[in-house]
């Protein structure tokens, strides 16, 4: 059995939203168990963050799908609290080898949410874990998936709140991918 981990970070819950549109894409796929994490303002304490059952968990799973929203920038504090916890395990290889990919929003169109993804692609791979990209060309899917044409992961946007069902549908196949590609490469174990 594989585990794939969804673990985000979201305010207004745009990004929860693709969470969800993740967990179920992970979900769908048979031979998986797939589990959700909100990064919540109470795991952090004195800016630290402090939730290590959590981290427990993502100790032993397969595969790990972060988002968060983009705030100036790049990932939002709340989230980088919670890489910043994951120091100890860095030095001892504890996520090397597990697969990981990402997701983020923004309001802006071209919002900077690509260097948000690419801090993601550091921060796995920093913990030696194997990055897995968005499989879909942009614009050059008949269902217009990946319309805003991000390879290295998810990119969304949304102006309102209110997220396009592209978007949605694009998460629901990230989460799709990963846990195919972690239970293809499983069986390598
Ligand atoms: C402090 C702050 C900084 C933000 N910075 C950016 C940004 O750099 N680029 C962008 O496109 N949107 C930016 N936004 C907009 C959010 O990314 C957007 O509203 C997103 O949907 C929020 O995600 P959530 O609903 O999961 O909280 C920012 C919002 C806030 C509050």
């Amino acid at each position: 059995m594989i585990k794939v981990a969804v673990i985000f970070h979201s305010v207004t819950g745009t990004t929860k939203q693709l969470a969800e549109a993740v967990t179920a894409g992970a979900s769908s796929v048979p031979g998986n168990e797939t589990m959700s994490f909100e990064i919540v303002g109470s795991d952090i304490v004195e800016g630290r963050y402090r939730n290590s059952e959590i981290l427990e968990v993502l100790n032993d799973v397969d595969a790990m799908i972060f988002g968060t929203p983009t705030y100036m920038g790049c990932v939002s504090a709340q989230f980088k609290a919670f890489a910043d916890a994951t120091g100890e395990l860095w030095a001892e290889k504890r996520w090397a080898d597990k697969f990981a990919a990402g997701f983020t929003i923004g309001s802006n169109l071209s919002g900077d949410q690509l260097n948000t993804i690419q801090y993601l692609q550091i921060f796995a791979n920093q913990h030696g874990m194997l990055w897995a990209s968005l499989d879909i060309p942009g614009n050059f899917d008949s269902e217009n998936r990946n319309r805003l044409g991000a390879q290295s992961g998810l990119i969304a946007h949304s102006k309102d709140g209110e997220l396009h069902e592209t978007d949605l549908i694009t998460a629901h196949y990230l989460g799709q991918r990963i846990a195919k590609v972690a239970r293809k490469f499983a069986s390598e174990k």
